[in-house]
C-alpha cells in the first residue's frame, strides 16, 4: 500500500483513473479534470492553493461553527425520541461544514444537501434519476459570481481569485464537486458505523460513556480503522515493475484495498476486534496515504468529534430500533439506514 500511493510516477491516478471499474474516455476525461485523476504536477499546484484552507489554523476558526452546526442538527431530534439516524443526523453536518468551507449561503444550504446525497449514492442512482450534476455544476457557477463580487475566506473565494492557476470555470466547478462528494458518503458513513458498533458492542459503549472526554478520539480512530468507509481506490502502473516481490507489467490495475490494511495482523493485533482502547488505532490507512491522503482528514476528525459528542452527551441510551440497511456497494462501506430511538433529551441551541 505505501509502495503504491507514495508512488505516483509508477502508479499513475491519471493513466486509467481512481476507480476500480474502467472508464469510457469521456469519463476518464472527466476524472483526469477532478482533483485526484490530475497529472502529479498539476496536482501538485492545485494541492498548494487549496491546503490552506485545511490548515490547524484554518481549522480553528471553524471549530466553533462545526460545534455550533452539530448543536443544531442534534436539536432537531433530540426532543423526538426517535429518528433515521443516516438521513436525519448524519449526512447533514458534512454538507453544512462543506457549506461552510465554500460560503455557500444557508438558503441554499438544504438544497445542497439533498444533491449531496444524490451525489454521493452514485452506485445505487437508478437509471433516469436525476443526475445531480448539473445542478450542483450551477449552484457552483452562482457561488463563483458572488465570491467575484464579494471576496471573502472562503475556499471558493481563494479559487476564483487565484492567480497562480488560472482556474477554468470548469475547473473550479470539477473542485467544487470533489469537495461535495469526498465529505460527504465517507463522514456521514463514519457517524453511523460508530453508532452501529456501540449498539452492537456494549461493553465498549460503556467504556466510553465512562470517560467520553478520555475515550472519543481513539474512539473515532477505532471505527474508521474497523470499517474503513472507502474501501479501495485504483492504480495503474506505469512500467513494468514490482510490488513486494510481485511483478506487474505495465498497464495492470493495482486494487489499493484500505479495509485490507486496516485489518493487517503484522500491524494491528487481533484486527477483527473492534477496541477503542487500541494503543495503535490512529495508524489505520482509512483515509490514505501519499501525495493523495485525505486533505479533509482533520476537518472529519473534528466533525465526527462535535456529533458524537453531542449525541454521547444528549441522547447516551440510543438504541437501535428498526432494521439498519447497507450500500450495495463495491467502493463504500455505508449505512444507508439506521432508526434509533432514545429517550428524548432537552434542546441546547
Ligand atoms: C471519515 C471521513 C473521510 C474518509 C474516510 C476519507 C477517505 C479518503 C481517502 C481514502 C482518500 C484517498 C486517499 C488516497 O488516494 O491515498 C481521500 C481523498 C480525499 N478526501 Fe477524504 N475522507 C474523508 C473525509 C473528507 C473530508 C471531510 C473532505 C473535505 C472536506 C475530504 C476531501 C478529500 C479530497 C479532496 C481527497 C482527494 C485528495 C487528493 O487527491 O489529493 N475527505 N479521502
Amino acid at each position: 500500500m505505501f509502495d503504491v500511493s507514495r508512488d505516483q510516477e509508477r502508479f499513475s491516478s491519471y493513466d486509467e483513473g481512481f476507480v476500480i471499474w474502467d472508464l469510457e474516455e469521456q469519463e476518464l476525461a472527466l476524472h483526469r479534470a477532478n482533483f485526484m485523476g490530475m497529472r502529479p504536477a498539476d496536482h501538485s499546484a492545485v494541492k498548494q492553493v487549496v491546503l490552506p484552507a485545511f490548515s490547524p489554523k484554518a481549522m480553528q476558526v471553524i471549530i466553533p461553527e462545526i460545534d455550533r452546526l452539530a448543536r443544531e442538527i442534534v436539536d432537531d431530534i433530540a426532543g423526538r425520541g426517535a429518528c433515521e439516524f443516516v438521513f436525519e443526523v448524519a449526512s447533514k453536518l458534512p454538507v453544512y461544514t462543506f457549506c461552510e468551507l465554500m460560503g455557500i449561503s444557508e438558503a441554499l444550504r438544504s438544497r445542497v444537501v439533498d444533491l449531496g446525497n444524490a451525489m454521493a449514492d452514485v452506485e445505487t442512482r437508478r437509471e433516469g434519476a436525476l443526475d445531480p450534476t448539473l445542478e450542483l455544476f450551477a449552484i457552483a457557477e452562482q457561488v463563483s459570481e458572488q465570491k467575484r463580487r464579494d471576496p471573502d475566506g472562503s475556499l471558493m473565494s481563494v479559487l476564483v481569485h487565484d492567480k497562480s492557476l488560472g482556474l477554468s470555470q470548469l475547473n473550479i466547478n470539477m473542485l467544487f464537486i470533489v469537495f461535495a462528494v469526498a465529505d460527504h458518503e465517507t463522514t456521514r458513513s463514519t457517524a453511523a458505523h460508530f453508532m452501529y458498533l456501540m449498539s452492537t458492542h456494549p461493553d465498549q459503549y460503556r467504556l466510553l460513556l465512562s470517560d467520553i472526554d478520555g475515550h472519543l478520539e481513539n474512539a473515532i480512530e477505532e471505527v474508521l480503522r474497523y470499517t474503513s468507509t472507502t474501501t479501495n481506490f485504483r492504480r495503474t502502473a506505469t512500467t513494468n515493475t514490482e510490488i513486494g516481490s510481485q511483478p506487474v507489467k505495465r498497464g495492470d490495475k493495482i486494487y489499493l484495498s484500505y479495509a485490507a490494511a486496516n485489518r493487517d495482523p503484522s500491524v494491528f493485533e487481533n484486527p477483527d476486534v473492534f477496541d477503542i482502547t487500541r494503543a495503535n488505532a490512529r495508524k489505520h490507512l482509512a483515509f490514505g496515504t501519499g501525495p493523495h491522503v485525505c486533505i479533509g482528514a482533520r476537518l472529519a476528525r473534528m466533525e465526527l468529534q462535535a456529533l458524537l459528542k453531542q449525541i454521547l452527551t444528549r441522547i447516551p441510551d440510543f438504541r437501535i430500533s428498526g432494521e439498519p440497511q447497507w450500500l450495495r456497494s463495491i467502493w463504500f462501506n455505508a449505512i444507508t439506514q439506521l432508526p434509533i430511538s432514545f429517550t428524548p433529551g432537552r434542546r441546547e441551541a
